[in-house]
């Protein structure tokens, strides 16, 4: 009997295994390992954190290849990416909008971060409830997907947002598209990933169709079963960027359209997308993901690094373009 009441106490505990941590920027280059492997310079700009085994193509077990990362949890050598945000200067220059951390708010540990995003990874989504979740197992070495295209300019991509900072931080309502009047904070931009696998394939020609979303309204909720045709459950990947667009507001004429563009000339801002390639050390992940309550901490079992050190890692310029300053166009445009 005994037996039998620990089992069914362990199986009706909520289980609300979530990870929160920042990763400074590693590089800023043209290249893009999962859309474009092998072109060193890719079509455009990308803004890349994460392990330095980080190159213009990326096989195999990431972790075996990577000696040092800019996230905070050490045994991530994973590289998460976007595209570059620039402004567009009425006189037809443009200027490459610079990464600020996302604000920590009563979290430790995180100065000596530079530039970088916010990486989540939750087993439940944000919603703390008692509902008991379906275990998740997390990615197979070299597993990569992107999230969000380039070319959308209908309905965005569920989980893709964008909120204006006020000089406090403060975030303003979410809407799918850049703000419309300037962000004296800068501008606050969320990609969600999909959360279902195929559970056979590591990437798919469009890098989506092995991935499956099941969150159908907005952001950070609490997600439905994975459907018969993806039927793993992943963690829940995350980014927040926060893109410091302070130093342009003075330049943006009161009534003009919204200046800044994605480094792929995209000025509307559905076409905003992001790439993951998975890279964590052994089942360093897996581990922190089959805990059940943690949250924002390394889980109990994940190894730490100070942020100063973590900003430290860095990969070569594999590309040799400036990216810096007034531009004429954007590079590789
Ligand atoms: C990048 O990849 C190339 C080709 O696979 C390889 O020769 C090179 O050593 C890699 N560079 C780094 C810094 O990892
Ligand atoms: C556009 O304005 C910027 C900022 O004043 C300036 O540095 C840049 O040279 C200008 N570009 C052109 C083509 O005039």
């Amino acid at each position: 009997m005994k037996w039998v009441s620990v089992r069914a106490l362990a199986f009706i505990a909520p289980v609300q295994a979530g990870l929160r941590f920042q990763c400074s920027t590693l590089t800023i280059q043209r290249l893009d390992p999962v859309v474009q492997p092998g072109s060193a310079p890719s079509a455009h700009l990308h803004h890349i954190v994460g392990g330095n085994a980080f190159n213009a193509t990326m096989t195999g077990d990431v972790a075996t290849r990577a000696t040092c990362t800019t996230c905070e949890m050490s045994e991530d050598f994973s590289n998460y990416w976007t595209a570059a945000l620039f402004f567009k200067h009425q006189n037809g220059s443009y200027h490459r909008v610079p990464v600020i951390p996302v604000n920590p708010g009563n979290l430790d540990g995180y100065s000596g971060t530079q530039g970088g995003l916010t990486v989540y990874y939750t087993q439940h989504d944000l919603i703390r409830d008692t509902i008991a979740q379906n275990p998740v197992k997390t990615f197979p070495a070299g597993f990569r997907m992107t999230v969000g295209s380039p070319t959308t300019t209908g309905a965005p991509h569920v989980g893709l947002r964008y909120q204006c900072l006020s000089a406090g931080g403060g975030r303003g309502p979410e809407t799918p598209d850049f703000p419309t009047s300037p962000c004296a904070g800068g501008i606050f931009v969320t990609n969600h990933f999909p959360a279902c696998w195929d559970g056979k394939n590591l990437d798919s020609p469009d890098h989506q169709t092995h991935v499956y979303n099941t969150i159908t309204s907005d952001g950070f909720v609490a997600a439905p079963a994975c459907p018969a045709s993806h039927p793993v459950r992943m963690p829940q990947v995350t980014y927040e960027t926060v893109w410091d667009t302070s130093k342009f507001n003075s330049l943006w004429t009161s009534g003009t359209p919204n200046p800044y563009v994605w480094s792929f000339e995209g000025g509307f801002g559905r076409g905003n997308h992001a790439d993951y390639m998975f890279g964590w050390k052994g089942d360093a992940l897996q581990r922190a993901m089959d805990k059940s309550e943690c949250f924002y901490d390394g889980c109990g079992s994940l190894t730490k690094q100070a942020m100063k050190t973590a900003s430290t890692c860095t990969v070569k310029d594999f590309v040799g373009e400036n990216t810096d300053g007034w531009l004429p166009k954007l590079p590789g445009m």
